[in-house]
C-alpha cells in the first residue's frame, strides 16, 4: 500500500521505516530540510537500536523516502499519518497548533479520497477538530475519513514495540476507512481492536496515566519502606507475582520523565478538567512524582551535609536507558538542582553525551569519557539512569577511584549487601542506608 507520514519525529520515523520493511511504500514528510537530507543519506538524528539500519535497508530497496512537500506526501498516499508533535503549554493543555496547521495543508492538496490518521498522542476530541478542519479548507466535495490510530511504542525498543505489538487501536466511524486501516497492519499479525474515535484517542491517554500510576504507586511504597525497614524490590516482586498486578513498571526509582508521560499526564488532567470531569488521583501521581527526586536529594544532603564544592559524580543522563533523548530526564533535573546547590558535578552517559552538550546546563558539569573516569576522585556517585554498563562495573576498582566511598542509587541497580562488602556506604530508593562493611 502507498502510506504517507508527515511529521519524522521518533514516532513518525520509526513508522514510517517499519510500515516500510513489511512491504508498504512509504513517504515520510518533514519541514526540516537538513533533516530530510540526513535521512537520505541513511543517518539518522536519534539513538534507537536497530532503526538506522532499517531506514538504510528500505530507502535501499526504494520502499522509503523523505520529502519536505506536503502535497508530494498527500498525493502519494492513500492514508496519509500526521505524526507531529504535541508539544504541552504552560498550563498543562496540548498546543494542537502543528496538527492544526497539517490538517490545513492536507485540506489544501486533497483531490480525491485518503483516510487521515492521528498518530500523534492527542487529547479526546481531537479527531472531531481535525475533520472539521479538513471540511472546512478543502475544495467541496472531496472525500476523506479520520481515524484515530495512538501509538505505544517505547523509546529504546521503538522497532521491536512497532513489529510486534500488543495491541493495534483503530478508532474511527467510517467501515471504508477501517477497512483500508486493517489491511495497513494485516502484514502485523497483531490483534487489532476498533472503537470510535474518541474512545481510541482516550486509550492512549489512559494507557500512559496508568503506567505512570504504577511507578508512583510503587514510589510511593518505597517511602514507607524506608521508614518501615523493608525493601521496596521485594515488595515489588511480591506483588508482581500476582498476575492481576504484573511485575512491570514497578521499579521505583527517581521517577517517571521523558517526552511522554510528564506530558501526557499534565495534558490528561487538563483535558479531563475541560470537560468536566477532574482526574484528581492523576494530580497525586504527579506529586509522588515530584516528590521521589525530592527525597533523593535530601537524602544526598543528608550524608554530604552541604553539597557545595563536593565533586559528585553522576552516570547517566538520558531519562531512561537504551536511548539518547534527554528530554524531560529527570537525570538532567537532578543534576541541575546539585549543580544549583553548587556541587561540582562530573556526569557520564554511555549513549546521550552529544544531546547532553547541546544542553544549558552542559556548560555548568564537567562531562567525562567513561564511568570509572567520572567517579574519579569523586566524594560521592549518583547512579540516575539504570544503563546495563554501570551495574557490570568493577566494584573494588571503582572504591579505588573514589575519593569518599558513598553510592546513591537512583534506580537500584546493585544490591546493597554487595555495595557495603565492598566498602561503599549505599543508598538505594527504598532500601535503606547500608553502611560499609570493612572485610
Ligand atoms: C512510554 C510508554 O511506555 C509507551 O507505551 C508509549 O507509547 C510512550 O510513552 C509514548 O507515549 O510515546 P517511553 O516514554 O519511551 O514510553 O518510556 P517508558 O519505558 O515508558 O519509561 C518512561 C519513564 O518511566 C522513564 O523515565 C522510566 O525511567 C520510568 N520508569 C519506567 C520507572 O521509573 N519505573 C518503571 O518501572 C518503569
Amino acid at each position: 500500500m502507498k502510506l504517507t507520514i508527515i511529521g519524522s519525529g521518533y514516532v513518525g520515523l520509526t513508522t514510517g521505516a517499519c510500515f516500510a520493511d513489511v512491504g508498504h511504500h512509504v513517504v515520510c514528510v518533514d519541514n526540516d530540510e537538513r533533516k530530510v537530507k540526513t535521512l537520505h543519506e541513511g543517518k539518522i538524528p536519534i539513538y534507537e537500536p536497530g532503526l538506522e539500519q532499517l531506514v538504510r535497508k528500505n530507502v535501499a530497496s526504494k520502499r522509503l523516502r523523505f520529502t519536505t512537500s506536503t502535497e508530494e506526501g498527500v498525493d502519494h498516499g492513500e492514508v496519509l499519518f500526521i505524526a507531529v508533535p504535541t508539544p504541552p503549554q504552560p498550563d498543562g493543555s496540548v498546543d494542537l497548533s502543528f496538527m492544526e496547521k497539517v490538517a490545513r495543508e492536507i485540506a489544501q492538496y486533497l483531490d480525491s479520497y485518503r483516510v487521515v490518521v492521528d498518530k500523534s498522542t492527542v487529547p479526546v476530541k481531537t479527531g472531531e477538530r481535525v475533520a472539521q478542519t479538513i471540511r472546512r479548507y478543502a475544495r467541496p466535495g472531496v472525500e476523506f475519513d479520520v481515524v484515530s490510530n495512538p501509538e505505544f511504542l517505547r523509546e529504546g525498543s521503538a522497532v521491536e514495540d512497532l513489529m510486534k505489538p500488543d495491541r493495534i487501536v483503530i478508532g474511527g466511524n467510517s467501515d471504508r476507512a477501517l477497512a483500508i486501516m486493517q489491511k495497513v497492519y494485516e502484514p502485523f499479525m497483531a490483534p487489532v481492536l476498533v472503537t470510535d474515535i474518541n474512545s481510541s484517542e482516550l486509550i492512549k491517554h489512559a494507557a500512559n496515566s496508568f503506567l505512570a500510576l504504577k511507578i508512583s504507586y510503587i514510589n510511593a511504597i518505597s517511602e514507607i519502606c524506608e521508614a518501615a525497614g523493608a525493601d521496596v524490590l521485594k515488595v515489588a516482586d511480591g506483588i508482581g507475582a500476582d498476575k492481576r498486578i504484573g511485575r512491570e513498571f514497578l521499579n521505583a526509582g527517581l521517577g517517571y520523565g521523558g517526552s511522554c508521560f510528564p506530558k501526557d499526564i499534565a495534558a490528561f488532567i487538563a483535558i479531563s478538567e475541560q470537560l468536566g470531569t477532574p482526574f484528581n488521583l492523576l494530580k497525586e501521581v504527579e506529586r509522588i512524582n515530584a516528590r521521589q527526586i525530592q527525597r533523593f536529594i535530601d537524602g544526598i544532603r543528608e550524608a554530604l551535609w552541604l553539597l557545595k564544592d563536593k565533586r559528585l559524580a553522576v552516570w547517566g543522563l538520558s531519562f531512561k536507558p537504551n536511548t539518547d533523548d534527554v528530554r524531560s530526564s529527570v537525570a538532567v533535573s537532578l543534576v541541575e538542582r546539585l549543580v544549583a546547590e553548587g556541587a561540582h558535578v562530573v556526569a557520564y552517559d554511555p549513549k546521550a553525551m552529544d544531546k547532553a552538550r547541546e544542553l544549558p546546563l552542559a556548560g555548568k558539569i564537567e562531562l567525562a569519557p567513561s564511568a570509572m573516569e567520572a567517579a574519579s576522585g569523586a566524594e560521592a556517585l549518583v547512579i540516575a539512569t539504570e544503563w546495563p554498563e554501570f551495574s557490570a562495573v568493577d566494584l573494588s576498582e571503582l572504591r579505588e577511584k573514589m575519593r569518599t566511598p558513598l553510592i546513591f542509587d537512583g534506580r537500584n541497580i546493585f544490591d546493597p549487601g554487595v555495595a557495603a562488602s565492598f566498602g561503599f556506604q549505599y543508598r538505594g530508593i527504598g532500601r535503606g542506608v547500608v553502611t560499609a562493611r570493612t572485610p
